[in-house]
């Protein structure tokens, strides 16, 4: 049995956030029927002025916050959505369940965020919106898409589930659009377990989104928007409060480690490093890399032998969206109908990259990595 294991992602939890849990619990104090409990406030109010925005409405996963943003536009049957074909599933699938449509469209083959011109060119006379989704953490090209949607009078959806302190000339992602999503999964820069946040500085969008998240209840059982529970706890706000305290140090220390990859594995035959437009700076997410592949040299056989010699690595995502089963079904897309992203969900593997790496772990990623290779 191998010792070594180093793993994709991992939650950085100290005793900080141990003890902020454990004051709630004691407060018996577990959660707000509206939404808005004291912990819960206090985050909201810390994420908004860390993204630089009005409001921020949290509630229980970053598919809640795509959804409550989705229903808070008023996005319904008849309307069509404008998604980028490299996401998570997620993306896509509030799109449906708010019964409107989504339209998948390529992803530029640097960066994977979405093709500003193909988006431009998927607009039509039901397009109400479009969710730019920042991939890994690299903000997608937020002025092109502000001009764009401008023109056309669209809403822009930031999904920015993987780009927590991201930056995009300057700003903030979720800062840019209309409307901007986080997610605070366990593998997220920053985590509350489950968890997610929507930024705005629309204060009706804000307002939707609180009475969304809680049955559309204005007061307690006088509901006057449709609506669900998805709702944050308090004691998740409590470690979400500490984990955003921690935040730019540990984006730091990822950054750091994704020069030292970068340096490593650059020169490699066969392998792509990620880059970045210089005015952008990402959350480092995960480390992706193309693999070229050879004769016996795929991704594949790479994640494959460097799962064996103890590094998990991830493939983010084996299907581009319109490629899963539902989509192909639904709407009659089949490979080849956007090869970019194809191209790239063939190539692409996710190296570990996140604050909990020794040095030492990184000297080994690249090891096994110019040993698989050293092969061919
Ligand atoms: C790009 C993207 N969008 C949306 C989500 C959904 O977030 P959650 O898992 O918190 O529901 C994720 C999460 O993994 C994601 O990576």
């Amino acid at each position: 049995m191998l010792e070594k294991k180093i793993r994709i992602n991992q939650p950085v939890i100290g005793e900080e956030e141990v003890e902020e849990v454990s004051k709630v619990l004691r407060t018996g104090m577990l959660t707000a029927w509206h939404g808005s409990g004291e912990k819960v406030s206090e985050f909201e109010r810390r994420f908004a002025s860390y993204v630089g925005v009005e409001y921020a409405v949290a509630v229980n996963s970053g598919t809640a916050a795509l959804h409550t943003a989705l229903a808070a536009c008023g996005i319904g049957h008849g309307d069509e959505v404008i998604v980028p074909a490299m996401t998570f599933v997620a993306t896509a699938n509030v799109v449906l369940i708010q019964g409107a449509k989504p339209v998948f469209v390529e992803v530029d083959p640097e960066t994977l965020c979405m093709d500003v011109e193909k988006f431009q060119n998927a607009i039509t006379e039901n397009t109400k919106a479009v969710i730019p989704v920042h991939v890994y953490g690299s903000p997608a090209e937020m002025d092109a898409i502000m001009d764009i949607a401008t023109d056309r009078g669209l809403i822009v959806i930031e999904d920015a589930a993987q780009a927590h302190g991201a930056t995009y000339k300057g700003r903030k992602v979720g800062s840019i659009g209309h409307i901007g999503c986080f997610s605070f999964f366990a593998s997220k820069n920053m985590t509350t377990g489950e968890g997610g946040m929507i930024t705005t500085n629309d204060a009706e969008y804000a307002r939707r989104c609180r009475l969304f998240r809680t049955h559309g209840q204005e007061e307690a059982h006088m509901s006057v928007m449709p609506g669900l529970n998805y709702r944050m706890t308090e004691f998740e706000a409590a470690i979400g409060l500490v984990q955003l305290s921690k935040l730019e140090r540990l984006n730091a220390i990822r950054a750091r480690n994704a020069e030292i990859l970068t340096g490593s594995l650059k020169n490699i035959p066969g392998i792509v490093t990620p880059t970045f437009p210089p005015y952008v700076k990402p959350s480092h997410y995960v480390y992706t890399i193309r693999v070229k592949a050879g004769p016996k040299r795929s991704r594949d056989a790479l994640q494959k032998y460097l799962e064996e010699n103890g590094i998990e690595a991830a493939v983010y995502w084996p299907n581009p969206v319109h490629l899963h089963p539902l989509y192909m079904g639904l709407y009659g897309y089949q490979r080849g109908s956007l090869p970019v992203a194809e191209e790239a969900s063939d190539e692409v593997l996710s190296l570990p990259v996140h604050p909990k790496l020794s040095d030492e772990d990184l000297r080994y990623i690249v090891e096994k990595i110019k040993e698989f290779f050293s092969e061919f």
